[in-house]
């Protein structure tokens, strides 16, 4: 059985996350989709809510499951026998940090990296500008699944109510 991981922050999970986690779904037995829940930047989902976004846009994907983990992916790896972590490559601008992040991870213990280059149709995504164009009324409705799109107004609405 071998199994990976596709790890992130996904605040929140975007068309171009999905797009990673189904094809790694098919070069893998099992994919988890790990989400990192221990990390300092403000988030505007909490961990359970990411989770919980994630479980629904890979609920019709058979061998992937979602889980959250703290403190090192690579300690992840190893405590639930994952093999090979999967990473998306957007562009060049990617590949410096997440160079320098797999081989870290490859001097802590003996996990690959593979990198999957991202469909030319996701290759401008990012949660970051997402949450930045769906803030100030921009459509992102092409760019995430319905049910996230209906919680990101959601929040920002909430966000706005509270002067947040
Ligand atoms: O979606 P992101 O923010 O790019 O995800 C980054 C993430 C969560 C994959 C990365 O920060 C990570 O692996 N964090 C866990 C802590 C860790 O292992 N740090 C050492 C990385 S070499």
């Amino acid at each position: 059985m071998r199994r990976a991981v596709c790890p992130g922050s996904f605040d929140p999970v975007t068309n171009g996350h999905l797009d990673i986690v189904q094809r790694a779904a098919s070069l893998f037995d099992e994919v988890v989709v790990a989400v990192g829940v221990n990390k300092s930047k403000n988030r505007l989902f909490e961990a359970e809510e990411r989770i919980a976004m994630l479980e629904e846009a890979c609920a019709e994907w058979s061998n992937v499951r979602v889980d959250g983990f703290t403190g090192l992916l690579t300690t992840y790896c190893v405590e639930n026998g994952v093999h090979a972590i999967v990473k998306g490559l957007r562009a060049v601008s990617d590949f410096d940090y997440e160079l320098q992040m797999a081989q870290m991870n490859s001097s802590l213990t003996d996990v690959e990296t593979v990198f999957v280059p991202t469909s030319p149709a996701w290759s401008f995504l990012a949660s970051s500008l997402v949450k930045e164009v769906a803030t100030f009324g921009g459509d992102v409705s092409g760019l995430v699944p319905p049910f996230v799109l209906e919680r990101l107004t959601a929040r920002l609405a909430e966000r706005r109510a509270t002067g947040g």
